[in-house]
């Protein structure tokens, strides 16, 4: 629609002999659909008043033979704006065309694009820390496919790093004069003996270097160590999947850091030729200063004096392999802002040594606070177990009322879901936020619960219909209605084109605000055969569209509720 609008106003501009391409924008005035605010750029353009021209523009306007189909008032207000309300003939022929859109009216795309949105570290549980980068990466990964995009997640698990090392040492404490092979465990086992030897490492600096020394013979390929690594991965992964699947959160690929490890040895030698890899006290380094830096960007060490690789190097080793088996237009990152000097180095050095060529970004996520505005910690100052944050919105929402207790198990899991992902994915993915429980469950509000109860509201309303939606608006909240389903494409586009699911979230909330105030303006029950049937079109297309962009959040809508 907007698009019409403006095709109308730049024909009427060249008839005016103004050269100028216009914009139309939504405008926030009651009762006014759109504006352009563009006689006040054509009035410097042209050394004329904004008010003049604004109403030679309208007068024009009128002269048009499509006016009456476009416009139910177009007027001026001082001192240059063009208010423009639209007729209902227009809103209802694009709504109609829309309806007959795939993907919701969106543009479509044609991209390979690599989505990095992962990051566990084997041998620890999933905490809060991981939640916003997995809902956000999958939502934004929902979003491209839609649009048409070949998308590939991976998780990036970091699999080989010093909690590897540190485990192993616990294990071969716990269990002495045991073959390797021999050696059993369980989760529990694994879940006491990881903040046990880590809290040993911050004390003891022997034991500290006895499992960096493990951890360095384990990156080189020990086989002896790798048959401890195994059975650590085995039982950690599939507790990380376990999760992941609750959330809805899925990867097209497991790879790990260790995975990189395997290219290291031809990426190695590529690196040694390139002219920007200088040695630094027998470390390999790139300088990756630049002259417009605000920050100082330090040199990225790509090698240890004593040939240790490092987490850089590591991803460089899978923008290699990315590389080779993907050829991806665009690798994203989604995690935690907190790294995103990391990523500047990183990027840099891909670039500079000719690795990738492609588009590298991060998207740098914001954490989940408590209520003292910090990252979310336990009582006792550890990272909370994702678990634990599950199972205590779970308790919050069958607590509400006592028809909660009853519910169905696959719903109250979808409902559970709703409340954590519209919790976060409300805020622009780059914000902290502060994770309060009771305010999220609640089925008023900003909440995913709201938006489900107005889906499962309205559904309950539909009866049949036709399929013939006539010229006619009934009156303001229709109207209202109408016009905000018009901009689900845009939304979507927009979106995608940010990589900003909040766009999404705050849509889906203000439809729902409008499509309640509608129902309970409206009673269908006492309505004539012709407007029900109109009315049953417009809510029928309303709740396609919140189910459409609710899945691209990876919300699900539950049976009842
Ligand atoms: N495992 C890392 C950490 O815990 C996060 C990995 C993020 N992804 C990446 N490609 N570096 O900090």
């Amino acid at each position: 629609m907007i698009e019409k609008l403006e095709n109308i106003l730049n024909e009427t501009l060249k008839n005016l002999n103004y050269e100028y391409k216009t914009k139309v924008v939504k405008s926030n005035m009651d009762g006014v659909d759109f504006q352009c605010d563009d006689a006040f750029k054509l009035a410097k353009l042209y050394h004329k008043a904004p008010f003049m021209i604004a109403e030679e523009i309208v007068n024009q306007l009128k002269e048009n033979e499509k006016f009456e189909n476009y416009f139910k008032e177009v007027s001026v207000s001082k001192p240059g704006f063009i208010n423009i309300n639209v007729s209902d003939k227009l809103i209802n022929d694009s709504l109609k065309s829309l309806m007959q859109k795939d993907k919701l009216g969106a543009t479509l795309e044609n991209e390979t694009i690599v989505i990095d949105y992962g990051g566990p570290n084997v041998a620890k549980p999933l905490h809060v820390g991981h939640l916003r980068t997995a809902i956000i990466g999958q939502a934004i990964n929902n979003i491209l496919k839609f649009k048409g995009n070949h998308t590939i997640g991976d998780v990036h698990l970091g699999d080989i790093g010093a909690q590897m090392g540190q485990v192993i040492y616990g294990i071969l404490n716990d269990f002495p004069n045991t073959k390797y092979e021999d050696i059993e465990f369980d989760l529990n086992y694994l879940n006491v003996t990881y903040p046990k030897m880590s809290a040993l490492c911050k004390e003891d600096e022997n034991v500290r270097k006895a499992c960096a020394e493990i951890t360095k013979k384990l990156q080189e390929g020990d086989p002896n160590y790798h048959i401890l690594w195994e059975k650590i991965y085995k039982l950690s992964v599939s507790d990380i999947k376990r999760i992941y699947d609750y959330l809805d959160v899925h990867f097209d690929y497991w790879y790990g850091e260790s995975d990189a490890y395997k290219v290291f040895p031809e990426m190695m030698e590529y690196l040694d030729k390139q002219p920007c890899v200088r040695i630094d006290n027998g470390a390999k380094v790139v300088d990756v200063k630049e002259e417009n830096d605000k920050i100082d960007i330090p040199p990225c060490i790509i090698q240890k004096s004593d040939g240790a690789y490092l987490y850089a190097t590591s991803d460089l080793g899978t923008i290699w392999q990315r590389k080779k088996d993907f050829n991806p237009d665009e690798i994203i990152y989604v995690v935690d802002a907190r790294q995103s000097m990391y990523f500047t180095q990183v990027f840099r050095v891909a670039k500079k040594t000719g690795i990738y060529e492609g588009k590298l970004i991060h998207y740098g996520n914001g954490t989940v606070n408590g209520k003292d505005n910090k990252p979310f910690k336990t009582r006792t100052g550890g990272a909370l177990k994702l678990e634990d944050l599950i199972k205590a919105v779970k308790e919050e929402f069958i607590n509400l009322r006592k028809e909660n207790k009853n519910m169905d198990k696959e719903d109250l899991d979808k409902i559970v879901n709703s409340i954590l992902k519209f919790a976060d994915l409300q805020n622009d993915l780059t914000r902290n936020y502060i994770f309060d429980i009771k305010k999220f469950s609640e089925v008023n509000g900003k909440t995913g619960p709201y938006i489900l109860y107005t889906y499962l509201r309205i559904n309950k309303l539909l009866t049949k219909n036709n399929g013939k939606l006539s010229d006619k608006i009934y009156n303001d909240i229709d109207r209202t209605l109408r016009l905000k389903l018009l901009e689900v494409s845009s939304v979507i586009d927009e979106a995608s084109k940010e990589r900003r699911p909040h766009i999404i979230a705050n849509y889906l909330y203000e439809l729902s605000v409008i499509a309640n105030n509608f129902y309970q303006t409206n009673h269908m029950a006492n309505l004539e055969e012709s407007i029900k049937n109109d009315y049953d079109i417009v809510l029928t297309y309303n709740n396609f569209v919140l189910k459409s962009l609710l899945e691209l959040l990876g919300i699900h809508i539950p049976k009842t509720m």
